[in-house]
């Protein structure tokens, strides 16, 4: 009797175990656990971090009549989230985290955000272009859409990036030595500065690019979270998840991610993962 309550005793312990187990993740041998920032979100896209104010910022699809998106964003320090007003279909997030300023594109262009206010004011450096995505490395870098053409804003100047002048670019961003990192539908591709030419990395489709503190470019596709490896010159998988919309990095290394309908943060946990896990959002 008394092993039969025992053996009652471990199958529940191990159930109990199973249980912890299922909502964590391992990446490079750490675990990980969700922590839901944000939820009933609908299609969270464009990630970015503001590392000074600890400020995540973000797109959403709107249900509105004259907005296709709305920008917003979510305090990391309180949780508080809120809506970004007077920007026309607010779409991409960048961050100049040296001078604090914080870039978001629009239908019509490039606004620049004001904490006090929550607002953002249309800088009227370039009013024709509908913004798709932006990348800030030493001046701010932009696609639009449809056209897919990207240009580079410094010193009150918007130029078009010479050698990508006749490319079609979706998602573009710079690593520590200025190479430009771009995304079309025909894959993954860097432009190398000094020796003035273009390498195919990948055919991956991504939807989401960034940077962590160190300008190590991590990016997301429908399947996971990915590292480039610039010495390699090689995309690693970190987060093999499904349904990803986009990524961030905190400054302590913690990643954010965009799922169909949710914004979460992959905490650091000593719990032990289920190793064939695989999660759908
Ligand atoms: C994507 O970029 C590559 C490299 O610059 C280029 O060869 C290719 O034509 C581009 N794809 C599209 C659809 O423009």
């Amino acid at each position: 009797m008394r092993f039969y309550i025992v053996v009652i005793i471990i199958a529940f312990a191990e159930a109990g175990v199973i249980d912890d187990t299922i909502s964590c993740i391992t990446i490079r041998g750490n675990n990980f656990e969700k922590e839901i920032l944000k939820d009933h979100v609908e299609s969270p896209y464009q990630l970015a971090i503001d590392h000074d104010t600890q400020t995540l910022f973000y797109s959403y699809t709107a249900r509105a009549e004259d907005d296709m998106f709305y920008s917003a964003l979510i305090s990391l320090k309180t949780g508080l989230s809120a809506k970004v007003s007077g920007i026309r279909g607010g779409f991409a997030n960048a961050i100049n985290n040296n001078q604090n300023i914080v870039y978001m594109g629009g239908e019509d262009g490039i606004y620049k955000f004001d904490y006090k206010t929550k607002t953002a004011t249309n800088l009227h450096i370039k009013d024709d272009v509908n913004i798709w995505q932006m990348f800030y490395k030493d001046g701010l870098y932009f696609t639009t859409y449809p056209d897919e053409k990207v240009y580079f804003y410094k010193n009150d100047e918007v130029v078009k990036v010479p050698a990508l002048e006749h490319v079609k670019v979706m998602l573009i961003a710079a690593d520590r030595n200025k190479n430009l990192v771009y995304f079309n539908s025909s894959g993954m591709f860097m432009y190398e500065r000094d020796e003035s030419k273009t390498v195919f990395l990948n055919d991956v489709v991504a939807n989401g690019v960034t940077s962590d503190i160190e300008s190590n470019i991590i990016f997301s596709t429908a399947n996971g979270i990915y590292y480039f490896n610039d010495e390699l010159k090689e995309v690693e998988q970190i987060a093999d998840i499904d349904n990803v919309y986009g990524v961030a990095i905190e400054s302590d290394g913690n990643i954010i991610y965009a799922s169909e309908n949710s914004i979460i943060r992959l905490r650091p946990t000593t719990k032990r993962c289920k190793v064939d896990i695989k999660w759908t959002q």
